[in-house]
């Protein structure tokens, strides 16, 4: 009888606690779903399924607030509304012409049932390929200002899976990533890097975003955050016993808050990617479905390119960035040396590093404020001559402002320096932020910087200019609304190859970011350096590919602006050159036709403005052979195919510059067999046949 009763008030328990059924959505093909709820103390959580097997456990939300209660309980679900979306967008250049942005959504309006009868919105957007998930806070009586010490937002795994991972770090994404369980995921033992001197700041055992999973079921997760505007970039704290994620914003030592927002405001979108195979990781638009539509309209005074520059020759130690060394790289000379090179093979701009003064006082030191001025140039460079002479030859100058980290001189500075290239018909500045951001105590991946690369990139479409930032804020698909943002770093680029004292980018590391990094849009890699070893300039120092790889990465790694970065010199009278000269910057189509993480990928991508095709392939440290079927030709036409392969004896290492080059006709019935060295690669053109 006793039992009986125990039972009868647990049901009774059960019954009201339970407020109500889960809320529920799922994507438009049924295959990822989403619940959510309150518990008894109306604390909001949700999970996650994939096909019926549970991807994210019960995980919690809530945000601890400065000087007043923490959002986290006595909710109820005051309102819920379900919509659905579907249409088809087209990106200025891309990946590809068409994106389709299909997802189904859920809102619920939560209302604090004591306290302040605080309001909070939580919307669910679930796709084909993932969810998407933000907070609104809507305008209300007693919640104005918002100052957020602590978002909690909570992923919890629900196993030890294997994860693709860089240090949470609040200062610098260039770190190598990490293969490991969950479970052994240690971030803080990679604190002092010696290639990142004082620049990392790694507070927490987290990790950064875009983070990708591979689970013992084979499924993909990867974890990220879309349109991250006027809000702390989010990294990763890793419980390495539960296997949960939650969130850990960036935070500022000057403010000691996270966030500070006034409502109504928007947090950016929680993401995560959920995929049977690791190259629909690479083929999800999510990221950029997520954002708002094209804000600046009319954007065609860009046009992607190929590009060299006055830079590679200053990280090999060449030529430096400072007049004051004697060996000063950026002179009217060198520029129009590079002028005529471009010219000669079809390469549309060129980047001058180390044009303007100050360049005597920049790394290591902390008094950088007032240092550079983006319009004052050295003595031996003649910006006037150099511009009208590209002009000529019809080769745009890519401009360079190094900030130093000093955001607020470049801030006071920006009308200035934008209006200089405006008049000089510049389209294209890559910036740099190399070091502790001054004012100490503000890091690179906070609020205010957020603020900061926004707003600049903002302003420099009003002055007609595309940006690449280097040291920036991760992407998070704001291209999409703001395609000016073309390209930028934001991760370990071939510059390590130059001068770290690790040895440099792993076989892996390229084969690691093409399923991490890259999902969060265009990088600034620097692909193409041809002398492989250059023993002339660095004995200790390589890159740790075949050249055949160099190669393919034009195809592997996407950016409306690619750089033909290696010294003149080394690409005459190299017959691998010509597929430099061939591949384009902008694309219809693209095919992700094989990979794993770590592993290998492959990529096709169709010119926007022909019928020719280029793909890409490349592998980590072990040799593989791959089967390509070329189905994704056009039907009953004929190509000419060109492939870049490694030689024989080709090694990442022993022997990288073995290339052999084919010619053949090809049709879409046919299968090549593509034989990559360690750490090798292949690069194909295929010209359809008029
Ligand atoms: C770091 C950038 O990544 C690199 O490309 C540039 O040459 C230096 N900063 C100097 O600005
Ligand atoms: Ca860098």
């Amino acid at each position: 009888m006793k039992f009986n009763i125990t039972l009868a008030a647990l049901l009774l328990f059960l019954n009201l606690s339970a407020q109500k059924n889960d809320y529920k959505v799922n994507s438009p093909d049924g295959n990822i779903k989403v619940s959510f709820n309150l518990n008894a103390s109306g604390e909001p959580y949700c999970f996650i399924y994939h096909k019926d097997s549970k991807v994210i456990d019960t995980s919690y939300m809530s945000f601890d607030l400065k000087d007043a209660p923490s959002l986290s309980k006595d909710f109820k679900v005051a309102d819920v509304q379900s919509s659905s979306f579907n249409e088809t967008w087209e990106m200025p250049w891309g990946e590809q012409l068409k994106v389709v942005n299909n997802y189904n959504e859920l809102e619920l309006n939560l209302q604090e049932t004591s306290n302040f009868k605080r309001k909070i919105t939580i919307v669910y957007r679930v796709f084909n390929d993932g969810i998407g998930f933000r907070y609104e806070f809507p305008k209300q009586e007693n919640l104005h200002e918002v100052v957020i010490t602590d978002e909690n937002t909570e992923f919890a795994l629900t196993g030890d899976h294997t994860a693709f991972w860089i240090p949470g770090d609040w200062d610098i994404y260039e770190h190598l990533y990490n293969t490991s369980k969950v479970s052994k995921i240690n971030a803080t033992t990679l604190r002092d890097n010696p290639n990142l001197g004082k620049h990392s700041y790694i507070p927490e055992n987290a990790v950064v975003t875009p983070v990708t999973m591979k689970t013992d079921n084979g499924l993909y997760l990867s974890f990220h955050e879309a349109a991250l505007i006027d809000y702390a970039g989010m990294t990763l704290k890793v419980d390495t016993i539960n296997f949960k994620l939650s969130s850990e914003l960036v935070g500022s030592d000057i403010t000691g808050y996270k966030v500070k927002r006034v409502t109504p405001f928007n947090t950016p979108w929680r993401t995560i990617l959920i995929t049977e195979k690791a190259t629909e990781l690479i083929d999800s638009k999510m990221i950029l479905n997520l954002n708002e539509p094209n804000k600046l309209e009319d954007v065609s005074w860009f046009k992607p390119t190929k590009y060299t520059g006055i830079w590679w020759e200053m990280h090999l130690g060449k030529n430096s960035w400072d007049m004051a060394s004697g060996i000063h790289g950026a002179t009217t000379q060198n520029a129009k040396d590079k002028i005529d090179f471009s010219a000669k093979n079809g390469i549309g701009a060129m980047l001058v590093e180390g044009w303007n003064t100050g360049w005597e006082h920049w790394i290591g030191f902390e008094d950088r404020e007032g240092v550079f001025d983006f319009v004052t140039p050295y003595s031996d460079y003649d910006l006037d001559e150099v511009v009208r002479y590209g002009k000529r030859k019809g080769v745009s100058i890519v401009m360079h402002h190094e900030t130093s980290a000093a955001p607020r001189t470049y801030e006071k500075q920006l009308d200035t320096a934008y209006a200089l290239m405006k008049k000089y018909d510049m389209h294209v500045v890559k910036s740099g932020y190399v070091g502790k951001i001054i004012p100490k105590g503000e890091y690179h991946h906070g609020q205010w910087m957020v603020n900061h690369y926004n707003n600049a990139a903002i302003k420099a479409a009003d002055y007609q200019i595309a940006v690449n930032a280097h040291e920036p804020i991760k992407a998070t698909g704001l291209r999409r609304t703001y395609p000016n943002i073309i390209s930028r770093e934001g991760l370990r680029g071939q510059e390590f190859n130059a001068w770290a004292s690790d040895g440099g980018n792993p076989p892996e590391h390229l084969p690691i970011v093409a399923f991490t990094r890259m999902l969060a849009g265009p990088i600034d890699f620097t692909p193409g350096i041809f002398d492989i070893k250059f023993d002339k300039y660095k004995p200790n120092n390589q890159v740790n590919t075949t050249l055949a790889q160099q190669l393919a990465l034009y195809v592997v790694i996407y950016s409306p602006i690619q750089m033909v970065p290696d010294l003149a010199e080394n690409y005459e009278n190299q017959p691998g050159f010509q597929f430099i000269r061939d591949v384009v910057t902008d694309w219809k189509k693209t095919e992700v036709l094989n990979g794993e993480i770590g592993d290998f990928v492959t990529i096709a991508r169709e010119d926007r403005n022909s019928d020719n095709w280029f793909l890409g392939s490349i592998t980590d440290e072990n040799a593989r052979d791959l089967d390509i079927d070329l189905n994704f030709l056009e039907e009953g036409a004929k190509y000419s195919a060109t492939i870049y392969e490694d030689g024989k004896n080709a090694h990442w290492d022993k022997n990288p510059t073995s290339l052999n080059i084919r010619k053949f006709e090809v049709t879409k019935n046919d299968t090549l067999k593509l034989k990559l060295a360690a750490g090798g690669g292949a690069a194909i053109s295929f010209m359809k046949n008029k």
